[in-house]
Parts: C-alpha cells; sequence; structure tokens
C-alpha cells in the first residue's frame, strides 16, 4: 500500500518529515520547473510519500489555494502512483460544531467546493465537488480522531454567499485546498481523505488573519502529532505495520 500526503506549507510539513524521518526526493525530469517538492519514506512496510506546495516565483511565498494544490496532487499521483491521497493542512472551524484551536478533524462524507457558483442545471453540481472520502471509520475509531464535513474555497475570508453554501453542507473544517486534492486522487482511481487542523474560528470574534499566525505553531503541532498518528494505524490497519 502506497499512501501521498498533499501539504500547502512548508511550516505544516516540516514537523511531519521530521516525526516521520522522510527523505527530499527530486521530481521527475518532466517537472524539473515546477515549485513543489517530494518527500518519501516508510511506515513499517507501508510507502509514505509527501508532496509540499514550495514557493510562488513571484511573491517569495508559499503557494496555497486549490491551483497549486492541483498541480501537486497531479505530480504527486504521477510520480508515486498512491492508493490513497490524504490532504493535510490548516483550517478555519466553526464553534457553532464543536471547532476548537488544534482540534484536528478527519474528513467525513464528501469533501465541498463553497466558492464556485454556476447556475446551470448539471454545471451546478460538478461546482460543488461532492467528492466521496474514503472509509476510514475504524481507523478514526481506534484513535478517537474527531469527524467533520470539510470544504474548500480560495479565500481566506467568508463572503455571504460562501457562508450560504458552507451551511448547506454543514461544514467543520472550511480551508483552500481538500476538494482539488480529492478530484485528482479520483482522477488516478485512488481513494482520498483530508486531515485538517484548526487555526481560527470563523464564526468566533477574531478576523481569520489575525488568528491564523497566532494559532499557526500550536495548530501544526497538534497535525502533525495527527498525522503521524493516522498514517501508522492505516499501516497497522493494512497488516503493514
Ligand atoms: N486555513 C486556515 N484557516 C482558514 C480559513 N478560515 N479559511 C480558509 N482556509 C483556512
Amino acid at each position: 500500500m502506497r499512501v501521498l500526503v498533499v501539504m500547502a506549507m512548508h511550516a505544516e510539513a516540516e514537523p511531519v518529515v521530521r516525526e516521520l524521518g522522510l527523505a527530499p526526493v527530486s521530481t521527475p525530469p518532466w517537472a524539473a520547473h515546477v515549485p513543489m517538492k517530494l518527500y518519501q519514506g516508510r511506515v513499517g512496510s507501508m510507502e509514505l510519500d509527501l508532496v509540499v506546495n514550495g514557493v510562488d516565483k513571484q511573491s517569495g511565498l508559499d503557494l496555497i489555494g486549490t491551483q497549486a494544490a492541483t498541480a501537486s496532487a497531479m505530480l504527486g499521483c504521477e510520480a508515486f502512483k498512491p492508493d490513497l491521497v490524504v490532504s493535510a493542512g490548516t483550517c478555519g472551524g466553526f464553534a457553532k460544531r464543536g471547532g476548537e484551536i488544534g482540534k484536528v478533524y478527519l474528513a467525513e462524507d464528501r469533501v465541498w467546493y463553497h466558492d464556485r457558483r454556476v447556475p446551470i442545471p448539471g454545471f451546478d453540481a460538478m461546482a460543488r465537488g461532492g467528492y466521496m472520502v474514503a472509509n476510514l471509520d475504524n481507523v478514526a475509531e481506534t484513535l478517537g480522531l474527531a469527524r467533520g464535513v470539510v470544504t474548500t474555497g480560495d479565500s481566506l475570508d467568508l463572503s455571504a454567499e460562501d457562508s450560504e453554501r458552507i451551511e448547506a453542507v454543514g461544514a467543520h473544517a472550511k480551508e483552500m485546498e481538500a476538494a482539488a486534492v480529492a478530484w485528482v486522487a479520483g482522477l488516478f482511481g485512488a481513494g482520498f481523505t483530508a486531515l485538517k487542523s484548526v487555526t481560527d474560528i470563523v464564526d468566533g470574534p477574531h478576523p481569520p488573519e489575525e488568528e491564523f499566525f497566532e494559532n499557526l505553531k500550536h495548530a501544526t503541532e497538534q497535525l502533525a502529532k495527527e498525522l503521524v498518528r493516522l498514517v501508522h494505524a492505516i499501516a497497522e490497519d493494512a497488516g503493514l505495520a
């Protein structure tokens, strides 16, 4: 079994690389020009790969959002041919649904887009995504992981239109990559899940851009801890630990 983790920011990936002892590998020649960074390792006899978006040429900042997530997932899936793809990162949580800073959710049910509005029959449903996540109920129960519906868009703020769509699916985690990664995993016939750690409370009193950096370190530590537990439990469940 082979598992690919897809992450956006270097700060999110660094503790995972360290704790799982992953080693950098060069990108294939056809992708030599892309900013994405690849890592490889093992958990027991399970192969565990990681792709991180890397840095934007224009701004010098970590690439975030669905555009880079799509490219990263394509590169990782083509390079490693995973059986399961995990979109791991940070998210906004919802106090009204039990969200707290540093709480980590394993995706449940489906992953949605909340900012793609195409009011044409058929295209409306395609725009919303609604990609199924892999059934990891046993693993989640063993680990005592919180479960939540994940919803994706390309903005940190919350517009009234986005809020309506988020409420329609009862989302627990608002983030910027999962649905894009899920779509690519589907193209490659791989299973998909997401693991998301809360940096800010969407329905709280503070703007997300303030809370995000205040809580990034704590949230990424929690994310790394739960991701390491998750991949070990998946390896054990598959008899590969
Ligand atoms: N990542 C972390 N917090 C977020 C939020 N509130 N919205 C979108 N992506 C996020």
